[in-house]
């Protein structure tokens, strides 16, 4: 599902990611985990193809992403990827329920089966009735949950979170979590949490330590 061969990114003279390799299976679902400025959101943007790598490869689903032109990475990425941003990346001027549909909209799927599939995702994050809302109107961990949707609503092969529950009360996050764990194992799907809350790790079949630019398993104890 996500094969990540030898990464390496560098900011000016210092290297953030440094030969990283990381592979996940289908229904597989991994859990990161590293200090503040370890390189975790950089490494999800390079398997996003958001950002290029100076070194190594990423495939996804069998994809090269690098290999790619620009219009055929953004085709790749609107079809095979979900991704919930550290940020959410909302955008201001839609309402929620177009936002969490926009993936949809892109993809050409049929208004039927757009509606019927925001409102299950937005039920599911406990939004179901937030859908005519405008962003500015909603919570933080609200607006959360709406990257949450948003980003499993195409049912993407690969998903990719960046602390999606850092905003969210701890029953809350339980719930966005099992949603996440829900789509990504029951459809074969890949997936990559970044998170810094042990319950997030828990949730994941699998935990890394991203440390001095690589992956490693974590020390238990
Ligand atoms: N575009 C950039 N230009 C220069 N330095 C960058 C850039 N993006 C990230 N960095 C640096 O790379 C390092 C890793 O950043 P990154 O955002 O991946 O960390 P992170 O593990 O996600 O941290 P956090 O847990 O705080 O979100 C940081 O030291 C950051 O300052
Ligand atoms: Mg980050």
């Amino acid at each position: 599902m996500l094969l990540v061969d030898a990464l390496t990114k560098r900011f000016g003279s210092r290297a953030v990611l440094d030969g990283l390799g990381l592979r996940v299976g289908p229904g597989e679902y991994v859990a990161i985990v590293g200090e503040s400025g370890s390189g975790k959101s950089t490494l999800l943007n390079l398997i996003a193809g958001l950002d290029r790598p100076d070194t190594g490869r990423v495939e996804v689903d069998g994809t090269d992403l690098a290999a790619l032109d620009d219009a055929g990475r953004t085709l790749a990425r609107r079809r095979k990827l979900g991704f919930v941003f550290q940020s959410f990346h909302i955008l201001p001027h839609l309402t929620v329920e177009q936002n969490v549909e926009l993936p949809l909209v892109l993809l050409g799927a049929a208004r039927d089966e757009r509606a019927a599939r925001v409102l299950e995702l937005l039920s599911a994050v406990g939004l179901g009735d937030r859908g005519g809302s405008m962003p500015r109107e909603l919570s933080g961990g609200e607006l959360q949950r709406v990257a949450v949707a948003r980003a499993l609503v195409h049912k993407p092969s690969l998903v990719l979170a960046d602390e999606p529950t850092g905003n969210l009360d701890p029953d809350t996050a339980q719930t966005v979590l099992d949603l996440l764990a829900r789509e990504i194992r029951s459809r074969g799907a890949g997936g990559v949490l970044v998170t810094h809350s042990e319950a997030a790790a828990r949730s994941a079949d699998r935990v890394l330590v991203l440390d001095h630019g690589r992956l490693r398993e974590p020390v238990i104890g």
